[in-house]
């Protein structure tokens, strides 16, 4: 090819023209490419969808030009029909985003590129992406399966199923003295569970969680007998236990299921909770794939937004393309947000460089095509996104995805593994609600409400809260199984931490800091591409800001 394949197609990402997958080796295999769309203007092709027809007619202007009589097809077909292994042996010298098939040999990797960041090792990346066949499989989805109508019977039986299933987990995973009994019988038999030694244990849904004036947590906790009221005192010296001690510290959120254990008052009306219980087991085991090729995340790109940072999103595209750890990139999840969408706030329309929402999804569809063609996307849709905002969100409609190749469309929050690594995305909207609701959670350290959530086994327990959510006569909101990787992104922040044996990932956005966060000086943390290892677990983070 005449020119460097990355310089080409920033060169027409410049221009808006939109190059489908299928159309870069026609482009590729130009001897001026540069010279060719010269002539697009000539041709009154000035932006979008390139077409082999297009093409077609600014070579033969650009051959007519210069007395060549060969059109494209010509230039291409010799050896495309003649030599196919040759066109991709001599595709993968150049080493630029074009692979037909897979490559008989690993290519060394080039230390030279490594960004210079020395925490990565090959030993940990050791497969590149297109060596590994593509093993997408999806546990959980909401698309195409929401059947509420809203009534209160789905919110009873959404409630109904939370409080059936994580039982079950508290029951399975945590270490209760004795098995639960309801609510209402312990009512009954309230005398019989009094002063030392005589404890009784329940499971319930918290309501109207509170602090008292001395500082002591108040809370009701409901199953489907009864309810009563819990109160978890704050205790002095020999008498303290950390458990305890980090609820009361954080907190509870309403709507959440746990377990307690304790005693009753003298007159029955108050239990002194002595024990807490959740459904989360101390340890996680993770799965490790067979194939050493990675996983990257990014969230909350907002694309149509004065502040998306477009020059860093190009800067990431040249890493990809150049970089030897981005040859083991297999997958990229993108965890939502990724049009900042219309009519999301208030006076919203003065913030958009792409007033029109689908304008907008065109742009993402066109950023994502200039990555190599080894990266299949995983998309899922935020709070921004153009589908319902109530929780389980099923997925993009047909008319969005149509100008997407190599993604993969999932609702939020979506549950799958990749090569046999499981994986839970959520883009992260009761974040709000974590903040809100509990004390230790804070937009500065977001990962946190991550930790909680895990800890709950439900993503978005808050009923009535700042995330609106579907009552979906099965709750898709309880993390049935616990992923290896738990990723979110909502906040603009950063972090990959080990929770348990899970990795726990904020994704990092791809806007700079917008007005109202720098109303609530709010400081974001963008640009950051973090990548897994799905066989070594090993983690690293790319800067691009
Ligand atoms: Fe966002
Ligand atoms: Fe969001």
């Amino acid at each position: 090819m005449g020119g460097d394949a990355v310089d080409i197609w920033q060169h027409l990402a410049s221009r808006k023209i939109m190059l489908l997958k299928s159309m870069k080796l026609a482009v590729q295999e130009l001897e001026d490419p540069y010279a060719v769309f010269s002539y697009a203007q000539e041709i009154g092709f000035n932006s979008g969808l390139l077409t082999q027809d297009i093409l077609d007619k600014m070579v033969a202007a650009y051959n007519s030009a210069n007395n060549k009589q060969a059109t494209v097809e010509q230039e291409i077909t010799p050896v495309a029909t003649t030599a196919p292994t040759e066109v991709i042996a001599n595709n993968s010298a150049d080493e630029l985003g074009r692979t037909i098939a897979p490559i008989a040999q690993h290519e060394p990797f080039d230390v030279r590129f490594r960004n210079n960041l020395p925490d990565w090792s090959v030993d940990d990346f050791s497969e590149n992406a297109s060596d590994a066949p593509q093993d997408i499989k999806v546990h959980y989805d909401i698309t195409g399966k929401s059947v509420t109508e809203g009534k209160m019977s789905d919110i009873n039986s959404c409630f109904s199923d939370r409080l059936e299933k994580i039982r079950k987990m508290i029951i399975r995973n945590s270490n209760l003295p004795k098995p639960p009994q309801e609510i209402a019988r312990l009512q009954i038999e309230y005398s019989r569970y009094q002063g030392y030694g005589n404890t009784a244990v329940a499971i319930g849904l918290v309501n109207e969680p509170r602090y008292t004036k001395n500082g002591h947590l108040i809370w009701g906790i409901e199953d489907e007998t009864g309810e009563m009221t819990c109160l978890l005192t704050k205790r002095q010296g020999d008498d303290r236990d950390r458990a305890q001690e980090m609820i009361l510290e954080s907190g509870l959120m309403p709507d959440d299921v746990l377990g307690v254990s304790g005693s009753f008052s003298q007159t029955g009306d108050i239990f002194y909770v002595s024990d807490l219980y959740f459904p989360l087991k101390p340890k996680h085991q993770k799965a490790s794939s067979e194939h050493g090729v990675s996983v990257a995340f990014i969230s909350d790109i907002h694309v149509g937004s004065k502040t998306f940072l477009e020059a860093q999103w190009h800067k990431m595209v040249r890493w990809f393309h150049t970089d030897p750890l981005a040859k083991t990139i297999k997958y990229l999840i993108l965890s939502g947000d990724c049009v900042d969408g219309v009519g999301i706030y208030p006076g919203q329309d003065k913030e958009l460089a792409i007033p029109d929402l689908y304008g907008q999804y065109t742009e993402f569809a066109r950023l994502l095509e200039l990555l190599p063609e080894w990266v299949e996307c995983v998309m899922l849709p935020g709070n921004h996104d153009a589908v319902r905002p109530a929780e389980p969100q099923p997925t993009f409609e047909k008319d969005i995805q149509q100008d997407y190749n190599s993604t993969t469309f999932v609702g939020n929050p979506c549950d799958f593994s990749l090569n046999g690594v499981r994986l839970l995305s959520y883009h992260g909207k009761s974040i709000d609600d974590f903040v809100a609701g509990l004390r230790t959670v804070t937009y500065s350290d977001p990962v946190e409400a991550m930790r909680q959530m895990l800890r709950r086994r439900h993503l978005a327990p808050q009923w009535g809260g700042k995330t609106p959510l579907s009552p979906e006569p099965e709750d898709g909101l309880v993390i049935n199984e616990v992923p290896d990787i738990f990723v979110t992104g909502h906040v603009h922040g950063h972090a990959c931490i080990d929770f348990k044996g899970t990795t726990l990932i904020c994704s990092s956005t791809w806007q700079d800091q917008t007005s109202y966060q720098r109303m609530l000086g709010f400081q974001p943390k963008p640009c950051i591409l973090t990548i897994v290892n799905l066989k070594s677990h090993a983690t690293t983070a790319i800067p691009f800001a």
